[in-house]
């Protein structure tokens, strides 16, 4: 025989058999029973509700085309998609944004993409930590000093900008229209005191433009400094903090032991493993994303990767961006409810006991199904 018939017939017979998934609503008079009769497949799937009567399944198209003029046909649909409204996707996203909106660990040659409810737009975001290098090209101009007269940004450590990034920036940031407010409190070498925290609290809340506190530091524990924490979240600014990277329980640090704001700790994303380094105990709320996160670097248009509870405490500032004046729910109880209960390997559990086993997540996902 000739190739080329071959090939031609080949082809002929698979657009005769080919299949289309496809809706029939049946007017209301018809019965479901009889017109089943007609349909030769056997795996299809009859809809009664009230007088809304339909059959689902993959349908021969010459079949199809045959009800077109069939009185018992009222409507015919392909199986068309559908999407919660308002999500948005990045595509080739960083893994710990991906980890974000996904149930399980990054696993390999996974699509990448992290799916978002909100961009934070019209929410502030004020980071306390080393300075932020705004112009970088990826904050798209949405870092603002604090003080409009000092409108100097530099970060020389790039804890602040890595921060910064992670939460608000167009890339690698979780919330990517929120508007970064730069309140340096640590030093150039990552260090600061209490009372350059306090007084920077105390200027925000006079300042009563509500917003995220992220404040990504850790120290011996004050009960003093916890006390005033407690007064800034009653104003209505939530702060979220991280768990500390002691391998230690992080009740017996301040902030992270403060009992109003969101300690957030690290596990590893591609085992969903409490991270070696981090801080874990009751006084944690919820685990983020925390080993090696590419993020901005200090320095022109450079990227840089981390590990650390900041890291994984600016995810979830970012995430809290998204949830701000959205929910009727204490911030807090929103986000431990879109929390993925139970992800974390048990046997981790077993030495850091009293910690709950709660991994954040940037969308709903009983939604999402
Ligand atoms: C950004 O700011 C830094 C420090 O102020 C400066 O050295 C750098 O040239 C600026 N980069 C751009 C692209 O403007
Ligand atoms: C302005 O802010 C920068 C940090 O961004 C700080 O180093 C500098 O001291 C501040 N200048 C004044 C006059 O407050
Ligand atoms: C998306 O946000 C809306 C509120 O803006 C909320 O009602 C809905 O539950 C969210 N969806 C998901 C999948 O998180």
């Amino acid at each position: 025989m000739n190739t080329q018939l071959l090939l031609v017939f080949i082809f002929f017979t698979l657009s005769a058999v080919s299949c289309l998934k496809v809706i029939l609503q049946l007017s209301a008079k018809t019965d479901l029973l009889r017109f089943s009769e007609k349909i030769l497949i056997s795996e299809y799937e009859c809809i009664e509700i009230g007088n809304f009567k339909a059959i689902m399944g993959e349908f021969d198209t010459n079949f199809v085309k045959s009800l077109f003029f069939d009185e018992s046909v009222e409507a015919i649909s392909i199986d068309r998609q559908v999407q919660i409204a308002n999500l948005h996707h990045q595509q080739s996203a960083p893994k710990h944004l991906v980890r974000l909106s996904q149930a399980g660990p990054i696993v390999k040659q996974q699509h990448l993409d992290f799916i978002y409810n909100g961009t934070g737009k019209d929410t502030r975001v004020f980071i306390l930590d080393t300075g932020i290098l705004s112009n970088h090209s990826d904050f798209t101009g949405r870092v603002q000093t604090f003080d409009p007269k000092n409108t100097t940004h530099c970060d020389v450590n790039g804890h602040g900008t890595a921060v910064a990034s992670l939460v608000g920036s167009e890339l690698f940031g979780v919330s990517k229209e929120v508007t970064l407010i730069d309140y340096p409190v640590l030093h150039d070498n990552g260090i600061g005191v209490i009372s350059n925290v306090l007084s920077a609290l105390d200027k925000i809340v006079k300042a009563g433009v509500p917003g995220v506190i992220l404040m990504p530091f850790i120290g011996k524990k004050s009960v003093l400094f916890e006390n005033a924490l407690r007064e800034v979240v009653t104003a209505g600014f939530p702060i979220v903090v991280p768990a500390g990277n002691f391998a230690r329980d992080a009740c017996k640090y301040s902030p992270s032991g403060a009992e109003h704001v969101i300690t957030v700790g690290s596990i590893n994303s591609y085992t969903d493993t409490i991270a070696k380094f981090s801080n874990y105990g009751p006084c944690v709320d919820l685990f983020c994303d925390g080993v090696d996160i590419v993020s901005l670097a200090p320095f022109n248009e450079m990227i840089t990767v981390n590990s650390g509870t900041s890291m994984s405490a600016a995810l979830v500032t970012g995430v809290v961006a998204t949830l701000m004046g959205r929910s009727s729910m204490d911030i807090l109880a929103s986000l431990k409810s879109m929390a993925i209960r139970g992800g974390i390997r048990p046997m981790d559990f077993l030495v850091q006991s009293a910690t709950d086993n709660l991994i954040a997540s940037n969308i709903k996902f009983n939604e999402t199904e």
